[in-house]
């Protein structure tokens, strides 16, 4: 740095120092806070890059067997401020030198929402910085910015998590184009509940993935007929029920004796449906360079099949890191980053919704 800036030993002063103020005065620093569901996260990001990610992930709705509501705020309540202050150690900076404060305004438990929107709106107050209201779904989809190379605009993505399943036409960071969505749950809702079906503890996705890796996806289940570019997945845990009753019957011992093909035969299912879809709106739109995003996207299963077809197809691929794939601060930030760049500040009074179409 000294090299680049001469004059700088002649002023008598510290460079490191010089360096850090420097540095701190031209920069875009961005506070990211995400509370929407199970997981509370702290991230910042610096000029667009992601310089600390922090996730406090909470166990305890594992004996439930799903994600419990008013369980869920508390622990917020308990993590946020640990999990802010970790970020901002982490990644060397101060509350002063924050630009501005990013939270995940919609969608999400609307009382896990508002302990990330009331944390985030009183430090916005308390600092006088400007405070910037992310869509988590639009989050999902920037986490592909994260990562070098990241995709040129226009891109395609196609987000699965726990609460949504979509393909996105990505015009520009803040045009945002919905071109297909799951008329009832989502991909990783079909993971979650084909698992449960299986016997599995809660969040039943990930281990799905692992037993399905030992697997052969030797049963075949209905696959919906759905025109469009929209998906349904009910459907799927309807005939996997259906099946294992009727397989039960003679075999009690069934899934088990069967699991590890079970599971690769509902995941086979899944990554069909889902890849099927993307693939006719590549065909539709004309656009080759094409994203995964969201929870679902770290399954081993879809990921290695989204590659290939992108080799099938000459189709440009991209994939965040694992650790941007699932619920993550680092996503809520660089968005709040790209609407702290167009100046798109969120009022104090904005409040946070369970449902929300993207933010125009
Ligand atoms: O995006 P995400 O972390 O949270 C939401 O916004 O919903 O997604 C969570 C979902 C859960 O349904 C979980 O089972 C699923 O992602 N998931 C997986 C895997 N890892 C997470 N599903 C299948 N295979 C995985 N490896
Ligand atoms: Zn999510």
């Amino acid at each position: 740095y000294a090299a680049n800036k001469p004059f700088l030993p002649f002023l008598f002063v510290n460079t490191k120092i010089y360096s850090a103020i420097y540095t701190m005065s031209a920069s875009v620093v961005i506070l990211g806070i995400e509370s929407s569901c199970d997981e509370t996260a702290a991230a910042v990001c610096i000029d667009g890059q992601i310089r600390s990610n922090i996730i406090a992930t909470q166990a305890i709705h594992e004996q439930y067997g799903g994600v419990v509501p008013e369980l869920a705020s508390r622990a917020h309540m308990q993590n946020i401020l640990p999990v802010v202050q970790q970020a901002m150690q982490q990644a060397g900076v101060g509350m002063a030198q924050l630009s501005g404060i990013a939270f995940t305004q919609a969608p999400g438990l609307i009382g896990a929402l508002l302990v990330g929107a009331s944390f985030a709106k009183s430090l916005a107050l308390a600092l006088q910085k400007p405070l910037l209201a992310v869509h988590h779904m639009q989050a999902h989809v920037l986490a592909n910015l994260i990562n070098q190379p990241a995709p040129a605009f226009p891109f395609l993505c196609l987000t699965v998590s726990g609460g949504h399943t979509q393909i996105v036409l990505c015009h520009s960071p803040l045009h945002l184009e919905v071109l297909g969505e799951t008329l009832d749950d989502a991909a990783g809702e079909a993971f979650d509940k084909s698992a449960k079906l299986l016997g599995l503890p809660y969040p039943g996705g990930p281990l799905m993935d692992k037993y399905a890796q030992q697997g052969n996806a030797v049963f075949t289940f209905a696959e919906p007929q759905i025109t469009g570019l929209n998906f349904s997945f009910s459907g799927l845990k309807t005939s996997v029920l259906y099946f294992l009753q009727a397989q039960q019957k003679t075999n009690p011992r069934f899934v088990e004796e069967n699991l590890t093909n079970l599971c690769a035969s509902i995941q086979h299912t899944i990554v069909t449906i889902l890849l099927k879809k993307l693939k006719v709106a590549a065909k539709q739109t004309g656009i080759t360079r094409v994203c995964l995003a969201g929870g679902v996207s770290a399954n081993s299963g879809l990921r290695r099949a989204f590659l290939a077809l992108g080799t099938q197809q000459g189709w440009q691929t991209f994939i965040p890191a694992f650790e941007y794939c699932t619920d993550n601060a680092a996503m809520i930030a660089i968005t709040g980053y790209y609407q702290y760049l167009d100046n798109r500040y969120a009022p104090l009074s904005v409040s946070p919704t369970a449902r929300a179409a993207f933010h125009a």
